[in-house]
């Protein structure tokens, strides 16, 4: 088993990497094999469905999804939508995604956007065969205390997202 951890907002003060991040840690701490990938230290080209697949960058990021059994992915809520840099970043990389195990993790600005991940999600499981974990974390601004993470509820959340998906992805190498 093999983890990436990947926050794909390129805001400077972005939540979901904070939630990420502390996945990743979680991960470390259950011994877990784990990379992190954070989108805003790796420059990317916008899908254009032709030159873009020669970015050097490209090959790297797909890489590192090949070379993960499981696949987190913190993610922006935008527009009832996951941001448009996580979508790309799945345009870009296709393939690679096949047969994953995916998680996700959420931040939104309010809690009625919840259902955000479907349109991804069904994509990465009609494509790609992912198994989506059907357990996900999603957080509004009020989990934030400024760069920490203020409601224990939300760190639990973290936690069962790390089980289950330790959990399912062993059975699914076994
Ligand atoms: C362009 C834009 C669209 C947004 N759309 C939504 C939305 O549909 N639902 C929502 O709950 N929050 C929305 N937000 C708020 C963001 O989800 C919130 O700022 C969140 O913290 C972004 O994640 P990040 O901090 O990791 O970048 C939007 C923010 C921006 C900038």
């Amino acid at each position: 088993m093999s983890f990436l951890v990947i926050s794909s907002s390129l805001n400077k003060g972005s939540r979901s990497a904070i939630l990420g991040r502390e996945c990743y840690k979680r991960l470390q701490a259950e011994n877990q094999k784990v990379e992190w990938l954070d989108l805003r230290e790796m420059e990317l080209p916008h899908c254009d469905g032709d030159s873009c697949f020669g970015h050097p960058n490209v090959a790297k990021v797909a890489e590192l999804i090949r070379n993960a059994s499981c696949i987190i992915v913190a993610v922006a809520i935008y527009n009832f939508d996951v941001g448009s840099s996580a979508k790309n970043l799945l345009e870009l990389t296709g393939k690679s995604w096949t047969d994953k195990t995916v998680g996700f993790i959420c931040a939104a600005g309010g809690k009625s956007s919840y259902m955000s991940v479907m349109g991804i999600a069904n994509s990465l499981m009609l494509d790609f065969r992912s198994l989506i974990i059907p357990r996900y974390v999603y957080a509004d601004g009020s989990a934030f205390q400024g760069d920490q993470i203020s409601d224990d509820a939300i760190i639990k959340r973290i936690d069962e997202l790390v089980h289950a998906a330790m959990r399912l992805d062993k059975a699914l190498q076994a």
